[in-house]
């Protein structure tokens, strides 16, 4: 039997703290025009210290869950698609996993920058359809601000906070996810990059004192390749989904930068009303964007069952990548999860493991 790939739940996270481009004057050389002109962005959105990529990761899942009316033990699969993840290892989605006691699930992290949140979709669409996993949780959450120069004005302005999450659930039914294209060319890795923190570039002095854990860009050639493929990346997905552009109700790309998204409408010869478009509000929150623009498309009444939406994304690696889906929203079910009884029950758990794995260790540890 066939199995498809629906979206059935949905949930965002943004912190509170809102850093407007006047904010930003007073800590670059920049101007509110310049960045509205050459940008579209007015605010962005930065975590709190208690923020983390994990806890807004865990809170836009339990709105997820609760959207789709699934229980946390009840997911198979948790695929965290982050650019700014808590650690090398653990992976963030294991600390989400422990957070919302998702008891089941396998959870990995996904590095694919901000195309990630397209590829982690594809990745638990083609899950669900071998039938190995039934209900995946996909998550987008950043907390890039802790990973930009605050003195480099090509990049600081760009950048905000955030989490999505998508429920994923398989279905006899025809619809949800229809296709998906995932590029990549790493001879452009250098574009764009994190150069220090991981093997090649160890937490040293050195690293530190030049700059080394910071975003570095090359903000023209990252916007050159962008405009290329992103149009090319919608026409693609939309053949191998057998439908065509007037199909499309509405294109959801990653938010980095107003011009850009003008510039792939205008290769599509779409309008920019069938573009959701929530850069000005948020900047760019890497693989969190596009669940937050499809949040705020739900909100505005702008995505309805049976619709026909293009996901469409590009970033470091160099990748790319877009997803042609027939959006579906909650399947009926009977009894409402009580979400935060769950939450409750997660921390309760997750300590009580940690105090076992104590006390286990003093036993076994004497012997
Ligand atoms: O998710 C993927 C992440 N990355 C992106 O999407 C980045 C894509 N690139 C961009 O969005 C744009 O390239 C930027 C917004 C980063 C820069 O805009 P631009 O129109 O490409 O500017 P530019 O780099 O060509 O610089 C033009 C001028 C330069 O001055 P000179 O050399 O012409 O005198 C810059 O120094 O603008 C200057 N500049 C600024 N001026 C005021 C660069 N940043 C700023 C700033 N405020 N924040």
């Amino acid at each position: 039997m066939v199995r498809y790939a629906h979206i059935t739940g949905w949930g965002i996270a943004v912190p509170e703290r809102v850093l407007s481009n006047e904010d930003l004057t007073e800590m670059v050389d920049t101007s509110d025009e310049w960045i509205q002109a050459r940008t579209g962005i007015l605010t962005r959105r930065i975590a709190a210290k208690e923020d983390t990529t994990a806890t807004m990761g865990a809170d836009a899942c339990c709105t997820a869950l609760t959207v789709a009316n699934v229980k946390p033990p009840d997911v198979d699969l948790i695929i965290v698609a982050t650019s700014s993840p808590e650690h090398i290892f653990p992976a963030t989605a294991c600390l989400i996993q422990d957070q919302i006691g998702a008891v089941n699930a396998g959870a990995f992290d996904l590095s694919a920058a901000c195309t990630g949140f397209i590829y982690a979709i594809n990745m638990a669409a083609q899950a669900i359809r071998t039938g190995a996993m039934d209900t995946v949780l996909v998550v987008g959450s950043e907390t890039l601000s802790r990973f930009v120069d605050w003195s480099d004005r090509g990049t600081c302005i760009l950048f905000g906070d955030g989490a999505g999450a998508f429920v994923l659930q398989g279905s006899d039914e025809p619809g949800g996810v229809l296709s998906a294209v995932m590029r990549s060319d790493g001879s452009g890795g250098d574009l764009l990059s994190l150069p220090a923190g991981g093997s090649k570039h160890p937490a040293s002095s050195h690293t530190v004192s030049n700059g080394m854990h910071y975003i570095h860009m090359n903000g023209r050639e990252v916007f050159r390749f962008a405009t290329r493929v992103m149009a090319s990346a919608t026409e693609t997905v939309i053949e191998e989904a057998g439908i065509t552009l007037d199909d499309v109700d509405i294109i959801i790309p990653h938010q980095a930068n107003r011009r850009i998204l003008e510039a792939a409408a205008r290769g599509l010869k779409v309008p920019m009303d069938r573009i959701a478009m929530n850069v000005d509000k948020f900047g760019n929150t890497s693989t969190a964007s596009i669940p937050l623009a499809t949040y705020e498309a739900i909100q505005d009444g702008r995505l309805h069952k049976d619709d026909h939406v293009v996901f469409v994304g590009f970033g470091a690696g160099l990748t790319w990548g877009a997803l042609a889906i027939q959006w579906t929203g909650p399947f009926p079910t009977k009894k409402p999860i009580p979400m935060s009884r769950y939450r409750l029950l997660a921390r309760i758990r997750s300590f009580l493991r940690r105090v076992w794995r104590r006390l286990e260790g003093l036993i076994w540890g004497r012997r």
